[in-house]
């Protein structure tokens, strides 16, 4: 594994287009291969997380070829079918939480393998709900990890079914098996996750009725077949975190960044640092959201859960808290042990390596700042298997006084050029 040396850079400026967004891309892929004939999807992630999943809908028999940026995939007409070989979703959750969905509906049995962080996470939360709709999902242990087998069949039943955790691939694994239920099926959030799925099952022509009350949702989905179409991936709004953060911290920055999916459950981390006293200029159009962040200086803030619901963006949020003035909570945080790694709990010994007091009092987590990202200590840590871990750990280094990240490589999953657009800022 190769380890990355990440230096204080004394000017920061720019502008940056993050990859495609993985969850978009993920699900475009997924859509594409259920309808029946032709889709195109412009702008996928290149990560190796989505790249599982494309070859995943091949081994299923759905057909792929890639132009330029441009990939093509054509969805067999009598539907996908079993594969002899293991489906290998790698790193990404992702694929293998929707694809227990969307497999649950192809006759047979399928085998479904993940490396050993992916091997480690809780898969008891999808094989809950499907197995409620005519599914078997049988896993490892007490929370069925991986490997799964998934025994898929042609009598799945729709179901009203209330996620107990806020969890978008728990919804969306739901809405892909009930796509071909024999009823309709309801999903209700108490939460809202990223909208995403029933977004774009809704634009592939599947009829969804979303009602929203509360915090929560409800999604209401009519079994049918997606249509084949035309779709365009913006920008990841998880990854443009990372620079939204850079560019408050570092002590001399200019960065913008342009053109990320506007859902409001994915940029909730623009509210965060505006709220703790970020120069921060937002521009929304229908489609898209482009920012503009500048160095600022932070004070502490109280970040609840619901706020970021898939709390990917917190690790990096960690890092703003320890550059800020006084004691940034996280609040009800507890789903980031369950991530690609205990991201609680490398999240606190982040903080501690830069310099911090961090501690914790059961699901919260707490960060007194410095005051600034210029005291932050020089640090060695090992993010391995977790991309986010090392990503938030570069922009500690770059803003701060440099680090060196064990197994770096980790980026692959969702952002292969990460180090490279991190350097043409400098
Ligand atoms: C995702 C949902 C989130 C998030 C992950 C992508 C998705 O996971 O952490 O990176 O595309 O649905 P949870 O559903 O576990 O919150």
């Amino acid at each position: 594994m190769s380890s990355a040396r990440v230096e204080h850079f004394e000017r920061l400026r720019g502008e940056v287009r993050v990859p495609g967004d993985k969850s978009t891309s993920h699900r475009a892929l997924m859509i594409s291969a259920l309808a029946d004939g032709e889709s195109t999807i412009r702008g996928l992630s290149r990560g190796t997380d989505v790249a599982a999943t494309a070859q995943i809908m091949e081994q299923l028999g759905a057909a792929r070829s890639v132009r330029d940026d441009v990939v093509s995939m054509v969805g067999p007409s009598e539907g996908l079918r079993v594969s002899d070989a293991a489906l290998d979703c790698g790193n990404s959750g992702t694929t293998m939480r929707l694809l227990s969905g969307v497999v649950s509906a192809v006759p047979g049995e399928h085998h479904l393998i993940g490396d050993a962080s992916l091997s480690k996470r809780p898969m008891d939360r999808i094989a809950e709900p499907l197995t409620l709709m005519g599914a078997r999902v049988e896993g490892q242990g007490p929370r069925l990890s991986a490997p799964l087998r998934v025994t898929g069949t042609n009598a799945l039943r729709g179901v009203a079914y209330d996620v107990p955790m806020a969890s978008a691939q728990v919804k969306s694994a739901i809405l892909f098996a009930a796509l071909a239920a024999s009823s309709p099926t309801t999903v209700g959030e108490r939460v809202r996750t990223r909208p995403t799925t029933e977004e774009m099952l809704s634009r592939a022509g599947v009829s969804v009725v979303s009602i929203e009350s509360g915090d929560g949702r409800s999604v209401t989905i009519h079994p049918g077949r997606p249509l084949a179409r035309n779709w365009l991936v913006p920008g990841d709004p998880s990854q443009a975190a990372f620079f939204a953060v850079l560019g408050c911290i570092h002590p001399d920055a200019e960065l913008e960044v342009l053109d990320i999916d506007s859902a409001r459950e994915r940029i909730g981390f623009l509210s965060v640092l505006q709220r703790m006293g970020a120069t921060l200029s937002v521009h929304a159009n229908d489609a898209t959201t482009s920012f503009a962040a500048r160095t600022s200086q932070l004070s502490a803030t109280e970040v609840h859960a619901s706020e970021i619901p898939s709390v990917d963006e917190v690790p990096v949020l960690v890092v703003a808290a320890a550059a800020a003035e006084g004691v940034t909570s996280f609040r009800d945080v507890g789903e980031l042990r369950l991530k690609e790694s205990d991201r609680f709990e490398g999240s606190l010994a982040l903080a501690i390596k830069l310099g911090c007091r961090a501690w914790s009092d059961g699901d919260d987590l707490f960060v007194e700042g410095l005051g600034s990202a210029a005291l932050f200590s020089n640090f060695e840590i090992d993010a391995a298997l977790d991309h986010r871990m090392v990503m938030a750990s570069a922009i500690a280094g770059c803003a701060g006084d440099g680090c060196s990240i064990g197994a770096a490589e980790t980026v692959e999953s969702s952002y292969p050029n990460f180090f490279d657009d991190l350097e043409q800022l400098a």
